[in-house]
């Protein structure tokens, strides 16, 4: 089959995904590509990916699962038979069950895994205190992201229809284990740094911050995913939560050395 037009469906609060998938699709070399950014839409967007075209999903991992709310949003993506990339960024501890949970939920949903790769981004709890694959993906990985998008198209180029692939086996546990736990829990905004700008607001995925005269975060909706953090040109907007704190300095001395991207092909 013939690459002609990709969708990249993604979910990803600090960017890390998406950076990624951007440079697997411009690898795919495909002369249209749709960017169908889930992070900020609420859940019943509805997404359908023609059989020609192919797709690619991107999307965290939390607690070795596929972020939860990227699961709630990526059931509206719909394929007929169509081939799919899928892609899970991690913070360099371990992917665990994402990558498969992931080709479930696809494959559930219409789509034909094709191919599929774990890359690494900086995690989301990353500080300068505690550094954890700070700045990554760099230029090295999104080098990787663009190869694996050529030999995705080779591979798909090389049969009439994905079904005519050697199916992909992708690692990982089912029931897959188990993924984040709820709790009350949310960064916090510090007043005498904070100028109410309200990018905190406009980025959180989930709506859990309301900017007024002051910062209100709703700990029960928060997903932990840091992206007021990183956002917040201040650095009023921190963590202070001494389990995440205590999580953060184990991650960056136990999981410091630098992993590698890891790609799967039938
Ligand atoms: C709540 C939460 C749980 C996470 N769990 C894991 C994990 O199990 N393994 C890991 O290596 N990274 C983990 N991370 C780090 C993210 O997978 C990583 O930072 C990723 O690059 C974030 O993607 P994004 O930039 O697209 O939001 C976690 C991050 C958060 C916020």
């Amino acid at each position: 089959m013939e690459v002609r037009a990709v969708t990249c469906v993604t979910y990803s609060p600090t960017r890390t995904t998406h950076k990624v998938v951007s440079a697997i699709a411009t690898g795919l070399g495909a002369s249209a590509i749709t960017d169908v950014d889930l992070t900020w839409r609420k859940v019943g967007i509805k997404v359908t990916v023609a059989p020609d075209d192919v797709a690619v999903f991107g999307v965290p991992v939390y607690a070795g699962r596929v972020a939860a709310t990227a699961v709630e949003r990526l059931r509206t993506a719909k394929g007929r038979g169509t081939p799919a990339l899928l892609v899970a960024v991690y913070g360099n501890r371990a992917y665990e069950d994402a990558l498969l949970e992931l080709a479930d939920l696809v494959v559930a949903s219409g789509f034909v895994p094709v191919a599929a790769a774990a890359f690494i981004g900086e995690h989301s709890y990353s500080t300068k205190e505690a550094p954890i694959a700070a700045g990554r993906p760099d230029v090295q990985d999104l080098e990787q992201a663009h190869a694996f998008g050529r030999s995705a198209r080779a591979l798909l180029e090389s049969v009439t229809h994905p079904r005519d692939l050697v199916p992909l086996v992708v690692p990982g546990n089912r029931p897959h284990r188990r993924g984040m736990r709820e709790g009350d829990v949310a960064p916090s905004t510090l007043p005498d740094l904070c100028t109410l700008c309200g990018l905190c607001g406009d980025v959180c995925p989930v709506g859990a911050i309301e900017v007024g005269d002051a910062v209100e975060t709703d700990g029960l909706a928060c997903t932990l995913c840091s992206a007021c953090i990183k956002v917040c040109p201040t650095g009023a907007r921190v963590m202070e939560d001494e389990g995440i704190l205590r999580t953060a300095r184990w991650l960056a001395s136990e999981h410091g050395a630098r992993k590698e991207p890891v790609i799967f092909l039938p």
